[in-house]
Protein backbone atom coordinates (compact mmCIF):
# COMPACT_ATOMS: atom_id res chain seq x y z
CA UNK A 1 0.00 0.00 0.00
CA UNK A 2 1.34 3.49 -1.11
CA UNK A 3 1.90 5.71 2.34
CA UNK A 4 -0.32 8.63 1.92
CA UNK A 5 0.64 12.18 2.82
CA UNK A 6 -2.67 12.63 4.67
CA UNK A 7 -2.23 9.87 7.04
CA UNK A 8 1.54 11.08 8.04
CA UNK A 9 -0.25 14.38 8.73
CA UNK A 10 -3.18 12.38 10.73
CA UNK A 11 -0.40 10.46 12.52
CA UNK A 12 1.69 13.59 13.51
CA UNK A 13 -1.54 15.79 14.49
CA UNK A 14 -2.43 12.56 16.78
CA UNK A 15 0.24 12.50 18.66
CA UNK A 16 2.16 8.87 16.95
CA UNK A 17 5.27 8.05 16.04
CA UNK A 18 6.40 7.74 12.27
CA UNK A 19 8.29 5.56 11.58
CA UNK A 20 11.79 5.72 9.38
CA UNK A 21 9.99 4.36 6.27
CA UNK A 22 7.25 7.07 6.85
CA UNK A 23 9.52 10.13 6.92
CA UNK A 24 11.52 9.02 3.99
CA UNK A 25 8.71 8.97 2.28
CA UNK A 26 7.56 12.28 3.22
CA UNK A 27 10.59 13.72 2.53
CA UNK A 28 11.59 11.92 -0.73
CA UNK A 29 7.94 12.76 -1.95
CA UNK A 30 7.68 16.36 -1.12
CA UNK A 31 11.27 16.94 -2.43
CA UNK A 32 10.27 15.58 -6.11
CA UNK A 33 6.52 17.53 -5.87
CA UNK A 34 4.64 14.75 -5.07
CA UNK A 35 3.60 16.04 -1.94
CA UNK A 36 2.28 19.45 -2.35
CA UNK A 37 3.48 22.62 -0.12
CA UNK A 38 0.13 22.66 1.86
CA UNK A 39 0.18 19.18 2.64
CA UNK A 40 3.79 19.96 3.81
CA UNK A 41 2.99 23.02 5.41
CA UNK A 42 0.38 20.80 7.97
CA UNK A 43 2.84 17.73 8.31
CA UNK A 44 5.27 20.44 9.61
CA UNK A 45 3.25 22.44 12.30
CA UNK A 46 1.52 18.80 13.75
CA UNK A 47 5.54 18.35 14.09
CA UNK A 48 6.42 21.88 15.66
CA UNK A 49 3.31 20.83 17.70
CA UNK A 50 3.56 17.76 18.83
CA UNK A 51 7.61 17.59 18.71
CA UNK A 52 9.58 14.79 17.07
CA UNK A 53 11.05 11.71 19.40
CA UNK A 54 15.09 11.10 18.97
CA UNK A 55 14.17 8.37 16.99
CA UNK A 56 11.80 11.06 14.35
CA UNK A 57 14.76 13.27 14.65
CA UNK A 58 17.58 11.23 13.20
CA UNK A 59 15.57 10.00 10.53
CA UNK A 60 14.33 13.06 9.28
CA UNK A 61 18.25 14.31 9.26
CA UNK A 62 19.31 11.46 7.76
CA UNK A 63 16.39 11.84 5.31
CA UNK A 64 17.07 15.15 4.59
CA UNK A 65 20.68 14.64 3.93
CA UNK A 66 20.64 11.70 1.73
CA UNK A 67 17.88 13.77 -0.55
CA UNK A 68 21.15 15.04 -1.81
CA UNK A 69 25.18 14.71 -2.42
CA UNK A 70 27.32 14.34 0.47
CA UNK A 71 30.05 16.49 -0.77
CA UNK A 72 33.83 14.31 -0.94
CA UNK A 73 36.46 16.41 0.19
CA UNK A 74 38.85 13.88 1.18
CA UNK A 75 40.75 15.81 -1.18
CA UNK A 76 42.48 17.88 1.18
CA UNK A 77 45.57 17.65 3.69
CA UNK A 78 43.69 20.29 5.84
CA UNK A 79 40.76 19.58 8.28
CA UNK A 80 37.54 21.20 6.74
CA UNK A 81 35.55 22.91 9.53
CA UNK A 82 32.30 25.03 9.45
CA UNK A 83 30.45 27.01 12.28
CA UNK A 84 26.77 27.63 11.89
CA UNK A 85 24.05 29.82 13.55
CA UNK A 86 21.12 28.91 14.72
CA UNK A 87 19.85 32.71 13.18
CA UNK A 88 19.76 36.28 15.34
CA UNK A 89 19.38 39.74 14.80
CA UNK A 90 22.68 41.55 13.34
CA UNK A 91 24.57 38.35 13.34
CA UNK A 92 26.84 38.61 10.25
CA UNK A 93 29.72 36.35 12.10
CA UNK A 94 29.43 34.08 9.14
CA UNK A 95 31.20 36.37 7.16
CA UNK A 96 33.84 37.38 9.25
CA UNK A 97 34.41 34.08 10.02
CA UNK A 98 35.03 32.04 7.04
CA UNK A 99 38.25 34.15 5.97
CA UNK A 100 39.24 34.46 9.21
CA UNK A 101 39.74 30.28 9.51
CA UNK A 102 40.55 30.08 5.95
CA UNK A 103 43.10 32.28 6.82
CA UNK A 104 44.27 30.17 9.51
CA UNK A 105 44.82 27.15 7.09
CA UNK A 106 41.62 25.84 7.03
CA UNK A 107 38.87 24.53 4.79
CA UNK A 108 35.72 26.12 5.09
CA UNK A 109 32.95 24.54 3.02
CA UNK A 110 30.44 26.73 4.14
CA UNK A 111 26.59 26.23 2.94
CA UNK A 112 24.46 28.64 4.15
CA UNK A 113 20.50 29.43 4.72
CA UNK A 114 18.64 32.67 3.77
CA UNK A 115 16.96 35.40 6.18
CA UNK A 116 14.05 33.10 8.29
CA UNK A 117 10.92 34.60 9.80
CA UNK A 118 12.95 37.64 12.03
CA UNK A 119 16.17 36.81 11.55
CA UNK A 120 18.58 37.89 8.43
CA UNK A 121 20.17 35.25 6.55
CA UNK A 122 24.39 34.57 5.04
CA UNK A 123 23.30 34.81 1.59
CA UNK A 124 20.94 37.70 1.52
CA UNK A 125 24.30 39.50 2.91
CA UNK A 126 26.64 38.05 0.28
CA UNK A 127 24.58 39.13 -2.75
CA UNK A 128 24.26 42.36 -1.54
CA UNK A 129 27.63 42.65 -2.73
CA UNK A 130 27.06 43.08 -6.71
CA UNK A 131 27.82 40.08 -8.84
CA UNK A 132 28.13 37.80 -5.86
CA UNK A 133 26.88 34.61 -6.73
CA UNK A 134 26.08 31.75 -3.98
CA UNK A 135 24.43 29.50 -6.53
CA UNK A 136 27.30 27.84 -7.81
CA UNK A 137 27.54 24.31 -9.32
CA UNK A 138 30.05 22.48 -7.48
CA UNK A 139 33.18 21.96 -9.54
CA UNK A 140 33.18 25.78 -8.90
CA UNK A 141 32.60 25.09 -5.57
CA UNK A 142 35.23 22.88 -4.75
CA UNK A 143 37.87 24.94 -7.12
CA UNK A 144 37.50 27.81 -5.27
CA UNK A 145 37.99 25.91 -1.79
CA UNK A 146 41.25 25.00 -3.57
CA UNK A 147 42.51 28.35 -4.25
CA UNK A 148 40.98 29.97 -1.26
CA UNK A 149 40.36 27.93 1.39
CA UNK A 150 36.85 28.83 1.74
CA UNK A 151 33.79 29.78 -0.60
CA UNK A 152 30.17 30.23 0.54
CA UNK A 153 26.78 29.40 -1.10
CA UNK A 154 23.55 28.22 -0.78
CA UNK A 155 21.78 24.80 -0.98
CA UNK A 156 23.07 23.49 -4.67
CA UNK A 157 20.39 21.44 -6.42
CA UNK A 158 22.28 18.76 -5.21
CA UNK A 159 23.18 19.37 -1.66
CA UNK A 160 20.24 18.56 1.29
CA UNK A 161 17.33 19.74 -1.54
CA UNK A 162 15.02 18.57 0.86
CA UNK A 163 16.05 21.61 3.45
CA UNK A 164 16.02 23.90 1.23
CA UNK A 165 12.05 23.35 -0.23
CA UNK A 166 11.18 23.19 3.49
CA UNK A 167 13.09 25.73 4.95
CA UNK A 168 11.44 28.07 2.13
CA UNK A 169 8.02 26.69 3.72
CA UNK A 170 8.48 27.19 7.44
CA UNK A 171 9.82 30.42 6.98
CA UNK A 172 6.60 31.76 6.14
CA UNK A 173 4.44 29.16 7.54
CA UNK A 174 5.05 29.93 11.32
CA UNK A 175 7.01 26.46 11.43
CA UNK A 176 10.28 27.45 12.51
CA UNK A 177 10.66 27.45 16.05
CA UNK A 178 10.64 23.86 16.73
CA UNK A 179 14.02 22.37 18.18
CA UNK A 180 13.57 18.77 16.08
CA UNK A 181 12.97 20.75 12.81
CA UNK A 182 15.96 22.71 13.36
CA UNK A 183 18.16 20.60 14.40
CA UNK A 184 17.27 18.51 11.04
CA UNK A 185 17.52 21.50 9.07
CA UNK A 186 20.86 23.02 10.46
CA UNK A 187 22.60 19.30 10.71
CA UNK A 188 20.84 17.24 7.27
CA UNK A 189 23.08 20.87 5.57
CA UNK A 190 25.88 20.46 7.67
CA UNK A 191 26.56 16.97 7.51
CA UNK A 192 26.70 17.12 3.66
CA UNK A 193 29.64 19.42 3.28
CA UNK A 194 31.28 16.44 3.98
CA UNK A 195 33.68 18.36 7.17
CA UNK A 196 35.77 17.27 9.90
CA UNK A 197 34.32 19.36 12.75
CA UNK A 198 31.18 21.58 13.17
CA UNK A 199 30.80 25.03 15.56
CA UNK A 200 27.43 25.66 16.24
CA UNK A 201 26.36 29.32 17.68
CA UNK A 202 23.13 28.70 19.40
CA UNK A 203 21.37 31.96 20.17
CA UNK A 204 19.33 32.69 22.81
CA UNK A 205 17.11 35.38 24.13
CA UNK A 206 14.65 37.65 22.59
CA UNK A 207 16.11 37.72 19.24
CA UNK A 208 16.49 33.88 19.10
CA UNK A 209 14.13 31.20 17.80
CA UNK A 210 14.99 29.71 21.24
CA UNK A 211 13.75 32.20 23.82
CA UNK A 212 14.23 30.69 26.57
CA UNK A 213 18.14 29.57 28.15
CA UNK A 214 16.98 25.75 28.77
CA UNK A 215 15.13 25.70 25.13
CA UNK A 216 18.23 26.52 23.63
CA UNK A 217 20.59 23.96 25.65
CA UNK A 218 18.14 21.50 24.26
CA UNK A 219 18.66 22.42 20.95
CA UNK A 220 22.37 22.76 21.30
CA UNK A 221 22.45 18.84 22.89
CA UNK A 222 20.12 17.50 19.72
CA UNK A 223 22.32 19.18 17.18
CA UNK A 224 25.68 18.14 19.35
CA UNK A 225 24.24 14.41 19.55
CA UNK A 226 23.07 14.47 15.76
CA UNK A 227 26.62 14.92 14.92
CA UNK A 228 28.84 12.88 17.04
CA UNK A 229 26.42 9.93 15.80
CA UNK A 230 27.89 11.01 11.68
CA UNK A 231 31.53 10.79 13.44
CA UNK A 232 32.08 14.66 13.74
CA UNK A 233 33.84 16.78 16.22
CA UNK A 234 30.60 19.10 17.09
CA UNK A 235 31.07 21.69 19.86
CA UNK A 236 27.92 24.42 20.62
CA UNK A 237 27.68 28.23 21.87
CA UNK A 238 25.08 29.31 23.93
CA UNK A 239 25.17 32.39 23.13
CA UNK A 240 23.20 36.24 23.49
CA UNK A 241 20.62 37.07 21.37
CA UNK A 242 18.63 39.51 23.63
CA UNK A 243 19.81 42.30 21.93
CA UNK A 244 20.82 42.33 17.68
CA UNK A 245 24.73 42.19 17.57
CA UNK A 246 26.72 44.89 16.49
CA UNK A 247 25.31 48.11 15.41
CA UNK A 248 24.17 47.25 11.83
CA UNK A 249 20.97 45.08 10.88
CA UNK A 250 19.95 44.86 6.94
CA UNK A 251 22.06 43.19 4.10
CA UNK A 252 24.42 45.66 2.55
CA UNK A 253 24.45 47.73 5.85
CA UNK A 254 25.86 43.82 7.77
CA UNK A 255 28.22 43.58 4.75
CA UNK A 256 29.66 47.08 5.49
CA UNK A 257 30.29 45.98 9.77
CA UNK A 258 31.69 42.85 8.44
CA UNK A 259 34.42 44.58 6.79
CA UNK A 260 35.21 47.03 10.22
CA UNK A 261 35.91 43.98 11.88
CA UNK A 262 38.24 42.59 9.21
CA UNK A 263 39.84 45.78 9.69
CA UNK A 264 40.33 45.57 13.20
CA UNK A 265 37.50 48.13 13.78
CA UNK A 266 33.98 47.60 14.36
CA UNK A 267 31.72 47.17 17.82
CA UNK A 268 33.17 45.01 20.47
CA UNK A 269 30.05 42.62 21.03
CA UNK A 270 30.79 41.52 17.39
CA UNK A 271 34.63 41.26 17.35
CA UNK A 272 34.47 39.17 20.66
CA UNK A 273 31.78 37.08 19.37
CA UNK A 274 33.88 36.43 16.14
CA UNK A 275 37.56 35.94 17.78
CA UNK A 276 35.26 33.13 20.37
CA UNK A 277 33.73 31.40 17.29
CA UNK A 278 37.06 31.53 14.91
CA UNK A 279 39.10 29.92 17.91
CA UNK A 280 36.47 27.42 19.06
CA UNK A 281 37.34 26.49 15.24
CA UNK A 282 41.04 26.40 14.96
CA UNK A 283 40.57 23.75 18.10
CA UNK A 284 38.32 21.08 16.31
CA UNK A 285 40.37 21.95 13.12
CA UNK A 286 43.67 21.24 15.37
CA UNK A 287 45.08 24.65 14.40
CA UNK A 288 45.37 25.51 18.02
CA UNK A 289 45.13 23.73 21.41
CA UNK A 290 43.72 25.73 23.48
CA UNK A 291 40.41 28.27 22.74
CA UNK A 292 42.48 31.06 24.40
CA UNK A 293 45.53 30.55 21.88
CA UNK A 294 42.87 30.53 19.01
CA UNK A 295 41.36 33.82 20.03
CA UNK A 296 45.04 35.23 20.01
CA UNK A 297 45.73 34.12 16.46
CA UNK A 298 42.29 35.20 15.01
CA UNK A 299 43.56 38.61 16.30
CA UNK A 300 46.18 38.43 14.61
CA UNK A 301 45.28 37.09 11.08
CA UNK A 302 42.76 40.20 11.41
CA UNK A 303 45.58 42.64 12.60
CA UNK A 304 48.11 41.32 9.87
CA UNK A 305 45.43 42.01 7.17
CA UNK A 306 44.95 38.26 6.49
CA UNK A 307 41.63 37.80 6.79
CA UNK A 308 40.78 40.85 5.13
CA UNK A 309 42.81 39.59 1.78
CA UNK A 310 41.27 36.18 1.85
CA UNK A 311 37.68 37.70 2.03
CA UNK A 312 38.81 40.05 -1.17
CA UNK A 313 40.11 37.05 -2.51
CA UNK A 314 36.65 34.93 -2.11
CA UNK A 315 34.42 37.75 -3.11
CA UNK A 316 36.40 38.07 -6.18
CA UNK A 317 36.58 34.07 -7.46
CA UNK A 318 32.33 34.23 -6.63
CA UNK A 319 31.87 36.86 -9.02
CA UNK A 320 31.44 39.81 -7.48
CA UNK A 321 32.78 43.32 -7.53
CA UNK A 322 35.81 43.61 -4.84
CA UNK A 323 36.39 47.22 -5.38
CA UNK A 324 33.44 47.48 -2.07
CA UNK A 325 36.38 45.73 -0.17
CA UNK A 326 38.03 48.88 0.14
CA UNK A 327 34.70 51.20 -0.87
CA UNK A 328 31.93 50.22 0.80
CA UNK A 329 30.00 53.18 -0.76
CA UNK A 330 29.52 50.90 -4.07
CA UNK A 331 27.46 48.93 -2.07
CA UNK A 332 23.57 49.07 -2.79
CA UNK A 333 22.14 52.25 -0.65
CA UNK A 334 18.55 52.88 0.50
CA UNK A 335 17.52 56.19 -1.00
CA UNK A 336 16.52 58.01 1.98
CA UNK A 337 17.36 57.60 6.11
CA UNK A 338 15.10 58.49 9.35
CA UNK A 339 16.71 58.83 12.58
CA UNK A 340 14.31 57.91 15.50
CA UNK A 341 14.62 59.83 18.52
CA UNK A 342 14.68 58.66 21.95
CA UNK A 343 10.92 60.12 23.74
CA UNK A 344 12.86 60.81 27.39
CA UNK A 345 16.26 60.58 28.94
CA UNK A 346 17.76 57.45 31.01
CA UNK A 347 19.83 54.13 29.94
CA UNK A 348 18.39 51.56 27.76
CA UNK A 349 16.93 48.95 29.71
CA UNK A 350 16.11 46.57 27.20
CA UNK A 351 15.95 45.82 23.25
CA UNK A 352 13.35 43.55 21.70
CA UNK A 353 15.07 42.02 19.34
CA UNK A 354 12.62 39.90 17.82
CA UNK A 355 10.98 43.34 16.76
CA UNK A 356 14.14 45.17 15.31
CA UNK A 357 14.63 41.81 13.08
CA UNK A 358 10.55 42.17 11.90
CA UNK A 359 11.61 46.24 11.19
CA UNK A 360 14.12 45.27 9.08
CA UNK A 361 11.97 42.84 7.63
CA UNK A 362 8.94 45.45 7.12
CA UNK A 363 11.53 47.82 5.26
CA UNK A 364 11.83 45.00 2.92
CA UNK A 365 15.21 43.48 3.88
CA UNK A 366 13.38 40.27 4.87
CA UNK A 367 10.88 38.10 3.26
CA UNK A 368 6.96 38.11 4.65
CA UNK A 369 6.06 35.32 1.76
CA UNK A 370 8.03 32.89 0.00
CA UNK A 371 8.06 34.39 -3.41
CA UNK A 372 9.37 38.01 -1.77
CA UNK A 373 12.80 39.48 -3.40
CA UNK A 374 14.59 41.51 -0.52
CA UNK A 375 16.02 44.78 -0.91
CA UNK A 376 19.68 44.81 -0.18
CA UNK A 377 19.71 48.51 0.85
CA UNK A 378 17.22 48.96 3.75
CA UNK A 379 17.95 48.43 7.47
CA UNK A 380 18.62 49.69 10.51
CA UNK A 381 22.03 51.39 12.43
CA UNK A 382 21.61 51.18 16.24
CA UNK A 383 23.31 54.10 17.99
CA UNK A 384 22.27 52.72 21.36
CA UNK A 385 22.71 49.32 22.82
CA UNK A 386 21.48 47.95 26.16
CA UNK A 387 23.28 49.85 29.17
CA UNK A 388 24.34 53.04 26.84
CA UNK A 389 22.59 56.15 28.50
CA UNK A 390 20.50 58.26 26.69
CA UNK A 391 19.33 61.90 26.52
CA UNK A 392 15.89 63.27 25.18
CA UNK A 393 15.53 63.38 21.54
CA UNK A 394 19.08 61.90 20.62
CA UNK A 395 18.94 59.16 17.63
CA UNK A 396 18.27 55.59 18.68
CA UNK A 397 18.76 54.18 15.59
CA UNK A 398 18.85 55.14 12.24
CA UNK A 399 16.61 53.82 9.43
CA UNK A 400 17.40 53.35 6.03
CA UNK A 401 14.35 52.85 3.55
CA UNK A 402 13.14 53.52 0.40
CA UNK A 403 9.43 53.09 1.27
CA UNK A 404 7.85 55.92 3.59
CA UNK A 405 5.21 53.90 4.61
CA UNK A 406 7.50 50.96 5.36
CA UNK A 407 9.58 53.24 7.22
CA UNK A 408 6.81 54.48 9.23
CA UNK A 409 5.56 50.66 10.30
CA UNK A 410 9.38 50.38 11.31
CA UNK A 411 9.86 53.19 13.51
CA UNK A 412 6.72 52.74 15.34
CA UNK A 413 8.39 49.13 16.12
CA UNK A 414 11.95 50.40 17.18
CA UNK A 415 10.43 52.85 19.65
CA UNK A 416 8.17 50.22 21.13
CA UNK A 417 11.79 47.73 20.89
CA UNK A 418 13.52 50.06 23.51
CA UNK A 419 12.89 50.13 26.90
CA UNK A 420 14.17 52.73 29.23
CA UNK A 421 15.04 53.00 32.52
CA UNK A 422 16.19 55.87 34.94
CA UNK A 423 18.83 53.57 36.46
CA UNK A 424 22.06 52.26 35.06
CA UNK A 425 21.91 48.68 34.80
CA UNK A 426 23.24 46.43 37.34
CA UNK A 427 25.68 44.14 35.34
CA UNK A 428 25.71 43.42 31.54
CA UNK A 429 24.61 39.85 30.08
CA UNK A 430 27.32 37.76 29.14
CA UNK A 431 27.55 37.34 24.99
CA UNK A 432 28.48 33.27 25.38
CA UNK A 433 26.07 31.76 28.20
CA UNK A 434 27.36 28.35 28.16
CA UNK A 435 29.55 25.84 26.01
CA UNK A 436 28.49 22.57 25.35
CA UNK A 437 31.38 20.44 24.31
CA UNK A 438 31.48 16.75 25.06
CA UNK A 439 34.86 16.29 23.92
CA UNK A 440 36.41 18.36 26.30
CA UNK A 441 38.23 20.24 23.32
CA UNK A 442 38.21 23.49 25.32
CA UNK A 443 41.08 23.65 27.14
CA UNK A 444 42.11 26.72 29.18
N1 LIG B 1 19.01 27.80 10.45
C1 LIG B 1 18.82 26.77 9.63
O1 LIG B 1 19.67 26.46 8.79
N2 LIG B 1 17.70 26.06 9.74
C2 LIG B 1 16.76 26.35 10.67
O2 LIG B 1 15.79 25.66 10.73
C3 LIG B 1 16.96 27.44 11.54
C4 LIG B 1 18.11 28.16 11.41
Amino acid sequence: MPIRAVDLIRKKRDGHELSRTEIDTFVGDFTSGKIPDYQASAWLMAALIRGLSRAETAALTDAMLHSGEILDLSEFVQCKVDKHSTGGVGDKTSLVLAPLAAAAGLVVPMISGRGLGHTGGTLDKLESIPGFKVNLPLPDFLRILRVCGCCMIGQTAEIAPADRKLYALRDVTGTVESPYLICASIMSKKLAEGIDGLVLDVKTGSGAFMKKEEDAVFLAELMVETGERMGKKVVALITDMDQPLGRYVGNSLEVIETLQILRNEGPADLRELSLELAAWMFVLGDVTSTVDEGKHKAERLIKSGQALEKFRHMVELQGADARVIDDPTLLPRSQHTMEVPASGAGWIASIACESVGTACVILGGGREKKEDSVDPSVGLVLHKKVGDSVKAGESLCTIHYNSESRAARAREMILQSYQLSDQPPLSRRTLVHRIIDHLQKGGS
